[in-house]
């Protein structure tokens, strides 16, 4: 049987049907999908696929599964996936590029992409006899993880900063019956704890360590490639927090390159906050030092000092002949206001991808006739307190609504 986990660090190969999500090394595991078909063929599939039932073969998700998890089986599944791409033409003149199109993953069912992730490694972990599922997180992976628990008819634990949750992700957590530890530290000790929690205790852990939650991932970029017929665009800009998407876009490009379902390589920008921007750093210093900060950012989501996945996101920055970007809270403000007025709305952790995507133009590393995809990775009602504005508290008089119509 061929081995389908294999250690990132120190090269151990576990075999098919292993349990284990971590490596005895301290190192990430990573899946290697063994397809029986290539190139136009499995593409065909993908396009077949594609017309069907969007809660069926026509998944976001699952329509990809020969590159996400071998064998078949029940799924955990919403469905997810089937976002859309946004082209509006005043975003793309505010970031200075002709072609932007913004895939909106807040579209997908607890409003983040993580869905994505979730439904494979929560298939995965029902597959091998889970019994209680735990995750660390800034806000969108708990809700992620309550609401397949919850269909998945286990407990789930999940362990967040405390305070620096959006409004929006830790109400979901509850709703959706997830017991909510919240843990006097930041992000990046909520994830130790996890780990080692989960490790002593026997817990499954549903964080991007988790080989399966990147596996999912990865079907941001392979549907963002099938919506445009497999004509890879020239950028893919992403936020980046703790890097499981920069090393889940790598990975993805690369398997659909050496899969040939696309024949040229789209370079990925990663960014990141000022203020949560080790990756930034690294990638400043040629890769050569892995930085650790104490991180704050209005972006709740990706404030984060000590990103877990480093090593593959790294790798990923480098195969794509990536790069690594930091903007301010007031860059992801002015971003956020932009992709809101446009009526289509995101968390202030998406809109990073815009304000990355302007300061790039502007320094002349994205050229204005590139082809860009922008990826919006939460939807706007996740963090309802980062509004623009507020109400005009008028009493019930067709006179106070004149007064306010002249001023608009
Ligand atoms: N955008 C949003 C809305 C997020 O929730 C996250 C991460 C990111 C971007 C960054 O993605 O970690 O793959 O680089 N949220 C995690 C969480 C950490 O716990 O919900 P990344």
């Amino acid at each position: 049987m061929s081995p389908r986990l294999v250690c990132g660090t120190c090269g151990l190969r576990l075999p098919r049907g292993s349990l284990r999500l971590q490596c005895s090394c301290g190192g990430l595991l990573e899946a290697h999908p063994a397809p029986s078909l290539r190139g136009v063929r499995l593409r065909a599939a993908f396009d077949r696929r594609r017309e069907g039932d969007p809660a069926g073969e026509g998944s976001g998700v699952w329509r990809f599964r020969e590159l996400l998890l071998p064998g078949r089986g029940p799924l955990v599944s919403h469905p997810e996936g089937n976002t859309n791409l946004y082209r509006r033409d005043a975003v793309a003149r505010w970031a200075g590029v002709a072609d932007l199109a913004l895939k909106h993953e807040g579209e997908n069912p607890t409003g983040s992409f993580k869905d994505r992730g979730m439904t494979v490694a929560v298939t995965q972990a029902v597959r091998a006899g889970a019994t209680a599922l735990a995750c660390a997180s800034t806000g969108n992976t708990s809700a992620s993880l309550a609401a397949y628990a919850a269909q998945a008819g286990l407990p789930a634990l999940v362990f967040m900063p405390r305070a620096k949750v959006a409004a929006g992700k830790l109400a979901q957590a509850l709703c959706y019956g997830a017991r909510v530890l919240e843990v006097r530290s930041d992000f990046d000790e909520c994830l130790r704890l996890a780990r080692e929690a989960s490790d002593e205790l026997g817990l499954t852990l549903l964080n991007s360590v988790n080989p399966w939650r990147i596996e999912g991932q990865k079907t941001i970029v392979l549907e963002l490639l099938q919506q445009r017929g497999w004509e890879p665009p020239d950028w893919i800009v992403v936020p980046a927090g703790n890097l499981g998407n920069t090393a889940a876009f790598g990975k993805a490009l690369r398997e659909a390159r050496e899969l040939g379902l696309i024949s040229r390589l789209p370079r990925l920008a990663a960014i990141q906050a000022a203020g949560a921007a080790p990756f930034y750093h690294s990638f400043r210093a040629g890769f050569r030092r892995r930085f650790r900060v104490r991180a704050e950012t209005i972006a709740t989501a990706i404030r984060i000092g000590d990103p877990v996945s480093y090593e593959r996101a790294a790798r990923a920055i480098r195969q794509t002949r990536g790069v690594v970007a930091a903007v301010s809270d007031r860059e992801i403000l002015s971003a956020k206001a932009v992709v809101d007025g446009a009526g289509i709305g995101c968390e202030p952790a998406s809109a990073a991808s815009l304000a990355g995507l302007r300061q790039l133009v502007r320094r002349g590393i994205v050229g204005p006739r590139d082809s860009v995809v922008a990826v919006l990775t939460g939807h706007l009602l996740k963090d309802p307190r980062v509004a623009r504005g507020a109400p005009v508290v008028i009493a019930p008089r067709v006179s106070e609504v004149e007064r306010v119509l002249k001023d608009l």
